[in-house]
């Protein structure tokens, strides 16, 4: 297989409410009506057991796990979520869109929680080893109107949202952060713009970056 009909590992990010289920959507809907197959998929979840250990860290209070034990869960949740959905699509040339990956790891328990980055980075390597994505869209808007956003839409998922603005404000510069020091793979996107610009926008790095 050549390295332009490779299927592709695409990942959104960014902080609460920045809107990037709606752009995982549309995203999807584009590389099919390139002519690739595609899946949309989400962390934490996007496999069964994965789903399971979603509800232990969207629900419930905050002070239900320190910031150590929330990353083990997620690398955990993340593991069989790449086991079961990620790789096996990829390798039969399904492109993965994914609502989060390991970059809200790092933003969220190591710049929100201060998590040893380092130690972060290892767990990366045992539980995912080489695989990256190919391409990294980071929703940025406001932490206040992000908040606002989710805070009118949500179920049960509030754990994270309860905590104070302050750790949302270092989620949000965690990520651009994450962006500055890897701009090859990382694009970042103005999430205050309309749905529709914000589609184009994303379209237009997809051209750019993976000629597709
Ligand atoms: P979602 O609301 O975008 O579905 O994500 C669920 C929450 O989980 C969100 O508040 C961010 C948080 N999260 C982390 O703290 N670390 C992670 O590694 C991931 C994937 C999500």
């Amino acid at each position: 297989m050549t390295a332009r009909t490779r299927a592709r590992f695409i990942t959104l990010e960014g902080g609460e409410g920045a809107g990037k289920s709606t752009q995982v959507a549309r995203l999807r809907e584009r590389i099919e009506a390139r002519g690739h197959r595609c899946i949309a998929t989400r962390e934490p979840g996007g496999a069964p057991g994965a789903e399971m250990v979603r509800k232990l860290l969207v629900e419930g209070p905050a002070e239900r796990w320190d910031g150590v034990t929330e990353a083990l869960l997620h690398f955990a949740a993340r593991r069989e979520h790449l086991r079961t959905t990620v790789l096996p699509a990829i390798a039969s040339g399904t492109w993965v869109v994914s609502d989060r990956f390991a970059d809200s790891t790092m933003a969220y328990q190591g710049y929100g929680h201060g998590i040893d980055r380092t130690m972060l980075g290892t767990l990366y390597d045992i539980t995912v080893g080489d695989f990256r994505p190919d391409l990294t869209l980071i929703l940025d808007l406001p932490v206040e109107a992000g908040l606002a956003r989710a805070a009118s839409r949500r179920g049960k998922e509030t754990r994270y949202e309860s905590l104070p603005v302050d750790f949302h404000q270092r989620v949000r510069a965690g990520f651009l952060d994450i962006a500055a020091a890897d701009p090859g793979r990382c694009v970042v996107i103005d999430a205050t713009a309309g749905i529709d610009d914000i589609a184009r926008t994303i379209g237009d790095a997809l051209a750019t970056r993976l000629g597709s």
